[in-house]
C-alpha cells in the first residue's frame, strides 16, 4: 500500500507530552467511557421490546464481536504509539479519503452518543429528584418528541448537553482524579445492584427465555452494543502512556474485559428480577429496585447513575471536539472549525456548534434512535479499522508487541460478526446513515480533497 509505506513520521509529536499514564489510569479511563446509558437504560429497554431475558445472549455475542474489535485497536496500537482512533489508523492503512469516511462516521457516534447518553441521564435524574424532593418535571417536558404520548421536549436532557458543551468550551475537563472517583462509583453502584438484585431473584422470570424468537435476540444485540462503544478512548491517549506498545493493549482488553463481565451478571439480575415486560422505563435499574422493595438503594443507584452517566457525556463531548479539531486542522472540514480559543485553548466553535445542534438532537429525539444511529456509524468505523489491520499486516515487517491471537480465525469472524450486527438495524436506521454517508462524501467531493493539508504538503495530518 503505497499510502501505508508512505505514512508520516510523527516522532515531532511523540513526546509533546510527558508519558505518566500507566495501566490503571488507562483501565479508569476506558471503564468511564464504556460503562453509561447502555447498561443503565437500554438492557432494560431492549429486553422489554426485543428480546425477553433472551437479551442476555445478546450481552455475550456484542462482547465477542467488540472484544475482538479491542484486540484489533490493541494490536494497531502497538505497532503505531501515538493518539491513534479509527481515523489515523484508516489514514495510514487505507488512505485519506477512507479516512475522512471514518472520520465523518466518529463525527456520529462522539456527537450523537453525547446526546443519546443525556437522555439516558435525564430519565435518572428525573427519578432521583422525584423521589428525594418530590419534584416532578411536567410530562411534556419530560420526553422526546411524541405529541401522540403528551411529551415535547425532554428538556433534562437538553440542558445537560448545554452544559457540558458549555464546560468543555471553557475547557473544564474531568481530571484523572475525578474520573478515577467516577470510575469507583460505577463500580459500586453496579455492584450494589448485583449484590441487593440477587436477593430478589425469581427463577419464573427468566421464563420464556425468548418470548421473541431468536430474531429479538439478533435485533437486540444491535442496540445493546451500544453499551460496548468507547473503549477506543483508551487508544487516544498513548502518547501520555509509560511504555505504550504494552500498556494500550492491556488498558484497551482489561476495561472491556471488566465492563463485559459487569455487564453480564447486571443482565442475569434485571431480567430475574423483574418479568421483562414491565423493563421499558428509562431507568431500569433504579425502578427495579424500587418495585422490590428497595428504595434507598434505588436512590443511591438513581444518583450514582446520574454521576457516572455525567462523565460518559463528557467523554464523548471531548471526543466530538477532538474530532472535529482534528479534521479542521488536517484541511479536510472547514479550518475555522479547528480555531482554538485565545483565552481557553479549547476548539470553541466546535463546542458551540456542536453542543447548539446535540443539546436539539438530546432534546427531540428518543434514546432508541439516537443509539442505533450511533451503533451503525460506530460499527461501520470498526468494520473498517478491522480491514485496516489486515492489510497493515500484509505490508509491514516487523511484528507489533501485541497481535491478536488466532488471527487467521479472529479476524475474519470480527468482520462477520460486525455486519451481522449492523445488519440487525432497522432499515430506517440504514436510511439515516446513508443520508450522513453521502453528506460526508459531498463534502469531502467539494471541499475536503481540495483543501486537504496531506495534498498541499503544508502541514502533517494529527493523528487523534
Ligand atoms: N458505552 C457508552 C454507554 O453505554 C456509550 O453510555
Amino acid at each position: 500500500m503505497k499510502k501505508f509505506f508512505r505514512k508520516k513520521d510523527y516522532s515531532s509529536h511523540v513526546g509533546k507530552f510527558v508519558p505518566r499514564l500507566g495501566v490503571i489510569d488507562l483501565t479508569a479511563l476506558g471503564i468511564g467511557a464504556i460503562i453509561g446509558a447502555g447498561i443503565f437504560v437500554i438492557t432494560g429497554k431492549a429486553a422489554a421490546t426485543l428480546a425477553g431475558p433472551g437479551v442476555i445472549i445478546s450481552f455475550l455475542i456484542g462482547a465477542v464481536a467488540i472484544g475482538i474489535s479491542a484486540l484489533v485497536y490493541a494490536e494497531l496500537s502497538s505497532a503505531f504509539p501515538m493518539s491513534g482512533s479509527a481515523y489515523s489508523y484508516t489514514y495510514m492503512a487505507l488512505g485519506e479519503g477512507l479516512a475522512w469516511v471514518v472520520g465523518w462516521e466518529l463525527l456520529l457516534e462522539y456527537g450523537i452518543a453525547t446526546a443519546a447518553v443525556a437522555t439516558g441521564w435525564s430519565g435518572y435524574f428525573r427519578r432521583f429528584i422525584e423521589e428525594q424532593f418530590h419534584w416532578i418535571i411536567p410530562k411534556a417536558l419530560s420526553g422526546s418528541f411524541n405529541p401522540g404520548a403528551g411529551t415535547y421536549v425532554d428538556i433534562c436532557a437538553l440542558i445537560a448537553v448545554l452544559l457540558i458543551f458549555a464546560l468543555l468550551t471553557i475547557g473544564i475537563k474531568e481530571s484523572s482524579i475525578v474520573n478515577s472517583v467516577i470510575v469507583a462509583i460505577k463500580l459500586v453502584v453496579l455492584g450494589l445492584f448485583i449484590v441487593y438484585g440477587l436477593k430478589h431473584v425469581k427463577m419464573e422470570n427468566l421464563h420464556p427465555f425468548l418470548p421473541f424468537g431468536w430474531d429479538g435476540v439478533w435485533k437486540a444485540t444491535s442496540l445493546i452494543v451500544f453499551a460496548y462503544l468507547g473503549f477506543d478512548a483508551v487508544s487516544t491517549v498513548s502518547e501520555e502512556t509509560k511504555d505504550p506498545t504494552k500498556t494500550v493493549p492491556l488498558g484497551l482488553v482489561l476495561s472491556l474485559g471488566i465492563s463485559t463481565v459487569l455487564y453480564i451478571v447486571v443482565a442475569v439480575v434485571l431480567c430475574s428480577m423483574m418479568p421483562y415486560d414491565k423493563l421499558d422505563v428509562p431507568d431500569a435499574l433504579a425502578f427495579a429496585m424500587y418495585q422490590r422493595g428497595e428504595p434507598f438503594i434505588g436512590s443511591l443507584i438513581a444518583l450514582g447513575a446520574v454521576i457516572t452517566i455525567t462523565s460518559v457525556m463528557m467523554v464523548m463531548g471531548i471526543g466530538f471536539t477532538r474530532i472535529v479539531y482534528a479534521l479542521a486542522r488536517d484541511g479536510l472540514l472547514f479550518k475555522t472549525l479547528g480555531e482554538i480559543h485565545p483565552k481557553y485553548k479549547t476548539p470553541y466553535k466546535a463546542s458551540i456548534l456542536g453542543g447548539g445542534f446535540l443539546c436539539i438532537m438530546a432534546g427531540l429525539v428518543p434514546l432508541g434512535i439516537l443509539a442505533e444511529l450511533i451503533n451503525i456509524g460506530t460499527l461501520f468505523a470498526y468494520f473498517m479499522v478491522g480491514i485496516a489491520v489486515i492489510v497493515v499486516r500484509k505490508n509491514q515487517k516487523s511484528k507489533p508487541s501485541f497481535q491478536v491471537p488466532f488471527a487467521k480465525f479472529l479476524l475474519p469472524l470480527n468482520l462477520l460478526l460486525l455486519v451481522f450486527i449492523m445488519a440487525g438495524l432497522p432499515g430506517a436506521t440504514w436510511l439515516r446513515f446513508g443520508v450522513w454517508t453521502m453528506v460526508g462524501l459531498i463534502v469531502y467531493a467539494l471541499y475536503g480533497r481540495k483543501y486537504s493539508a496531506i495534498n498541499r504538503h503544508d502541514s502533517d495530518p494529527m493523528p487523534l
